[in-house]
């Protein structure tokens, strides 16, 4: 039995952990603190969680907990991260992992030290959905990829006491939109892109509530993102990537949340094909990933050095887009 602590009573845990746990008989969601032990109790209660912790930090030392959730915002990532692998915890890590590239090395060498498991949260890509996106653009379906386009824009009104808009706590559309497609294509492509330009759109509270990249892989490909939180969508599940080869192409329409409704187009010279995988969500697998690294069975996808690539990724388009980056 894996028993999972969570940090933080937060909004993401009912739909990505406390839910789809239920689904394992190997999972128990055991324990919850908050910042406010009344808080705790109250989440707890409304969960059927059965324990609550004074404080973050006994909840990552308590013995009853072999797996922490680490839902806290993104500043608070790597020093509880940390905390709980050095208390021979292993760790689930929301998105955006950390701040910068190099507390993600300091997360990454945490649990390389310890021997503990530390996965970052990048749930898409566990479902079967990207999976066959990867099948279809590692395989010669669509021929040698050229070119990546990738969007995520969701609105997220602005609330002095949100995270995505409070820049100590990491927040920002690149930072909790646009890690999505950053990741989508270096996934798709499998090496670390140059930024050739960034472009932000920013708010008085000093976050950028959108932002566009365009990206040179080094075998030639090139790739474009794009996200807002600056209520410019269509709808919650407005993200689409499109892989552009020489033979063809492959466009995905909701790879953030598959189980609300999603496609796939194969379109190449013999027509196009669409299909539609498991409407599972996205979490399930996740979990399922998670059990089967704890037990071994698999190896890691997140959360080591793709993380530590990832978060030096976000802080290159954050320097392009602020003219700190010269080249
Ligand atoms: N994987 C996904 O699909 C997904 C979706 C949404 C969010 N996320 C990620 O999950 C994390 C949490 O997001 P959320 O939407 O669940 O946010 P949230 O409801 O605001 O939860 C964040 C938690 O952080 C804690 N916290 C600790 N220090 C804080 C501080 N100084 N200011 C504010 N909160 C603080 C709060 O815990 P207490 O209860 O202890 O006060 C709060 O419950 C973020 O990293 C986000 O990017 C992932």
């Amino acid at each position: 039995m894996i028993r999972i602590g969570l940090l933080g009573a937060s909004r993401i845990a009912v739909g990505a952990v406390i839910r789809p746990a239920a689904a394992f008989d190997q999972l128990q969601v055991q324990a919850i603190a908050a910042r406010s032990p009344v808080r705790a109790r109250q989440y707890a209660e409304t969960h059927s969680i059965p324990k609550t912790h004074a404080d973050y930090a006994a909840l990552v030392t308590c013995p009853d907990v072999d797996l922490v959730y680490n839902a806290l915002p993104p500043s608070e990532h790597k020093h509880w991260t940390i905390a709980a692998l050095r208390a021979g915890k292993h760790v689930l890590c929301e998105k955006p992992f950390a701040l910068s590239a190099e507390e993600a090395g300091a997360m990454v060498g945490a649990a390389r030290d310890t021997g503990n498991v530390l996965i970052e949260a990048f749930h898409y890509c566990f479902h079967p959905l990207f999976l066959r996106v990867l099948e279809l653009t590692k395989s010669d379906a669509i021929g040698t990829v050229r070119r990546v386009d990738g969007h995520f824009n969701t609105a997220i009104a602005f609330e002095p006491s949100e995270l995505r808009y409070v820049r100590e706590l990491g927040g920002g559309a690149l930072m909790d939109l646009g890690c999505y497609p950053l990741h989508w294509v270096r996934q798709v492509v499998g090496e670390a892109p140059d930024v050739v330009s960034a472009v932000g759109e920013w708010h008085e509270a000093g976050v950028d509530v959108a932002m566009t990249a365009k990206l040179a892989f080094p075998g030639g490909a090139m790739a474009h993102v794009k996200c807002s939180m600056a209520g410019v969508s269509s709808g919650p599940l407005d993200n689409t990537l499109q892989v552009t080869g020489d033979l063809g192409t492959l466009t995905v329409n909701n790879l953030i949340a598959p189980h609300l409704g999603h496609e796939l187009h194969l379109d190449t010279g013999e027509g196009i094909v669409t299909e539609t995988l498991s409407t599972r969500p996205t979490y399930h697998y996740q979990l399922q990933h998670v059990i089967d690294v704890i037990e071994g069975s698999a190896p890691q996808v997140t959360g080591g050095d793709d993380a530590i690539n990832t978060m030096h990724l976000i802080n290159a388009v954050y320097r392009k887009a602020l003219g700190q980056d010269a080249s």
